[in-house]
């Protein structure tokens, strides 16, 4: 499966932190906010990635991540030039999608504990699988109501009247028919072709999963200037008691496979000396002591 992080749009919301770097590249707590979607998604197996960013701030994330070979990926980069819509990803990377599942994760959207994703991509075969986070205000999101058994039964984007408290979080994992879907597609009302008509297309075809995230799971968002404050805080708050980082995409790949204790420890002594390095050196002696215990 492919991997598409979508780090575009306008990030109003956080002007004028945005006027010079965009939003995913803002800090949350000790590394940029990018970091912590793209380990996700490393830690669930993803290997090649396409970022999608606008034009002015493509060539940060370049100089940000390369192209993911010291970390044993495949980075590839797209523009989008205007914030159309999250679905207009799957028309701006078909070729990097070619004939391969996609997965799609916002750049913004910020994950912490449970082995959910790790096990749904796991299992994934075909149609699609997007994930229900329960929160109290659905209405600035996509919204998913479930039927008695469970079984969802409506997606509705930002509805003034949510009929649930489930909101979709931005991770998303579709078959390959997900690009001739986008490509079907026509602008919503507010100009934008929206995941949430893809999704529907997919629950239309009865081929649409919605798993439920667990209460265990953290789903941050950080697209306020207090949202974000409150993001590093916890990140900080779970990174100093339990003296692990979240969001890493490095320790990710070691764990993951992608990289070998040897490369990875010569990747480690390249970095300058900061508190980063040191955690990442001591990820490497543990793991030549005790090997690899889990992620
Ligand atoms: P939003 O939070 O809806 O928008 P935004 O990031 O532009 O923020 P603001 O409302 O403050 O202006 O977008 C959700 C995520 O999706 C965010 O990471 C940006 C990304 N996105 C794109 O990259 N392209 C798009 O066309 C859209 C609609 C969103």
């Amino acid at each position: 499966m492919k991997g598409i992080i979508l780090a575009g749009g306008a990030g109003s919301r956080l002007y004028p932190l945005t006027q010079v770097a965009s939003k995913q590249l803002q800090p949350v707590y000790d590394k940029p906010m990018v970091y912590y979607p793209l380990t996700v998604l490393i830690a669930s197996g993803i290997r090649e990635f396409c970022l999608i960013s606008t034009p002015h701030d493509l060539p940060r994330f370049r100089q940000l991540l390369g192209d993911g070979s010291a970390w044993g990926l495949h980075i590839e980069y797209r523009e989008q030039p205007r914030p159309e819509g999250i679905a207009q990803a799957f028309l701006i990377a078909a070729d990097f999608i070619g004939q391969d599942p996609v997965t799609l994760i916002l750049g913004d959207n910020i994950f912490f504990g449970g082995d959910a994703f790790p096990r749904a991509f796991a299992e994934f075969q075909s149609g699609a699988t997007i994930f229900a986070y329960h929160v109290t205000d659905p209405e600035r999101y996509g919204v998913v109501e479930f039927d008695a058994e469970g079984k969802a039964v409506s997606l509705e984007e930002k509805p003034a009247q949510p009929r649930s408290n489930y909101a979709v979080p931005g991770v998303y994992l579709y078959d390959n028919e997900v690009v001739a879907i986008a490509r079907a597609m026509k602008p919503s009302p507010r100009g934008e072709l929206e995941i949430t008509d893809v999704n529907k297309e997919y629950l239309r075809r009865g081929t649409l999963r919605v798993q439920r995230l667990s209460r265990g799971t953290a789903w941050l968002d950080a697209g306020t200037s207090s949202s974000l404050h409150e993001a590093s805080a916890y990140v900080q708050t779970i990174e100093k008691r339990q003296g692990m980082k979240l969001g890493c995409p490095e320790e990710a790949a070691l764990y993951r496979g992608f990289l070998t204790l040897e490369k990875f420890e010569s990747l480690v002594s390249g970095l300058p000396k900061c508190e980063y390095r040191d955690y990442l050196a001591d990820v490497a002696t543990e793991v030549r002591r005790v090997g690899i215990k889990s992620a």
